[in-house]
């Protein structure tokens, strides 16, 4: 019988325009596959894997940040000026101490370099995807004031046989030349495991080449690497990250600070610790979606004041569309439609907002 899951994934990126979701389900279903020895699926899964071209996924990704600007077009990679302040990524106690150490480490440069050692400039980043990886990489480049190199690595490796190694090392030259920071995003498209079959022959040799190159990589700039497959990634490569951080979709504490800085600067009579508590499974991502959301729709009003009701009614809309991986549990969901019940919303204009029909909610509320 046909995986749930892969199938609502495939609608999800028909609908969308893009591979992304069915891409990270395949992903997924690979290494659960792997696990679980069924190796005739993991073969299957991996050549319907082949047929999807990617590409889209780096336009999505490099137009998501509005405010920096790029300066320069290459076909292997976006020379971009950020502009994203580092206070704005709501990050983990583990996450924030990591990187004011790095960039402490930073700020003495000139100290360490006159005694020959240099700061911590290979770092990875790890975790689902919509967390704040890429966006960290921005900021840490517009807190370094240096700029970000965002590689394109479908084009670096989809390009003729051969070229592969080039490319790399043009792209690795720039670090020679000036200070930046580089950001291999989604490495592991390149840097899967070796073991892996479709990564024989030239692509073998392209993380020969990577990992040279990483070894070679000059003190005054920054290697960036992030991945939402962890696992799939080439465990030398991995190795090569001095410094790695893990990435978790955020925790209600985190939820709490993600809603508080994307509601910034407007007047609302939300219950935030309420609104945290049960908004668990939503990703930085989706709430920053979700408060987007809420924004317009209160400026479009004309009022001046987030409802809290409005905003719970965005919540459910949002995590309807969200995907299985990023959305509210059943139970949080149902106390959600249960505070829109007591600020007076009818049975059925909360069904038709919710995912849950009236004759569940009229027995379960
Ligand atoms: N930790 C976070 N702090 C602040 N905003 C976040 C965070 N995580 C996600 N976002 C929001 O979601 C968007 C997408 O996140 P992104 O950095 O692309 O996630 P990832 O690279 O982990 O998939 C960001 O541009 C930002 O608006
Ligand atoms: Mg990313």
């Amino acid at each position: 019988m046909a995986n749930i899951k892969i199938v609502e994934a495939a609608i999800r990126s028909y609908i969308e325009g893009n591979n992304i979701p069915l891409i990270d389900v395949l992903d997924k279903e690979i290494v659960e596959s792997k696990k679980r020895g069924n190796h005739h699926k993991v073969k299957r899964l991996k050549e319907l894997l082949k047929l999807l071209p990617n590409k889209q996924k780096y336009i999505a990704q490099t137009n998501s940040f509005a405010n920096s600007f790029q300066t320069e077009l290459s076909p292997l990679y976006q020379r971009v000026i950020s502009n994203i302040p580092l206070e704005s990524v709501v990050l983990n106690k583990f996450a924030q101490e990591t990187i004011s150490r790095l960039l402490s480490e930073w700020e003495k440069y000139e100290m360490l370099a006159r005694h020959n050692i240099y700061p911590t400039n290979k770092l990875l980043l790890y975790g689902p995807p919509g967390t704040g990886k890429t966006m960290l990489a921005y900021a840490l480049a517009y807190k370094l004031n240096m700029p970000l190199i965002l590689v394109r690595l479908d084009e670096v490796i989809s390009s003729y046989l051969g070229k592969t190694g080039k490319n790399i090392r043009e792209i690795f030259h720039i670090a020679e030349k000036e200070n930046v920071v580089i950001l291999l995003d989604e490495i592991d498209t390149i840097a899967k495991n070796r073991d892996d079959e479709r990564e024989l022959g030239e692509l073998k040799r392209v993380v020969t080449v990577l990992l040279q190159n990483i070894d070679n990589f000059p003190n005054n700039s920054i290697l960036i690497g992030a991945t939402n497959h962890e696992s799939i990634l080439d465990k030398a490569i991995w190795r090569r990250f001095t410094i790695k951080v893990q990435f978790d979709n955020p925790s209600e504490e985190l939820r709490k600070l993600l809603f508080k800085h994307y509601l910034e600067g407007f007047k609302s009579d939300i219950d935030l610790s309420l609104i945290s508590k049960l908004s668990e499974g939503l990703n930085g991502s989706a709430i920053k979606d979700i408060c987007v959301d809420i924004k317009k729709r209160v400026v479009l009003s004309g009022k001046s004041t987030i409802r809290s009701v409005d905003a719970i009614q965005v919540i459910l809309l949002m995590s309807n569309y969200a995907n299985s991986q990023n959305k509210i549990p059943k139970k949080k969901y149902y106390s959600l439609c249960k505070i829109l019940r007591q600020h007076g919303m009818t049975l059925s204009e909360i069904s038709s907002i919710s995912d849950i029909p009236y004759t569940t909610l009229r027995d379960n509320l």
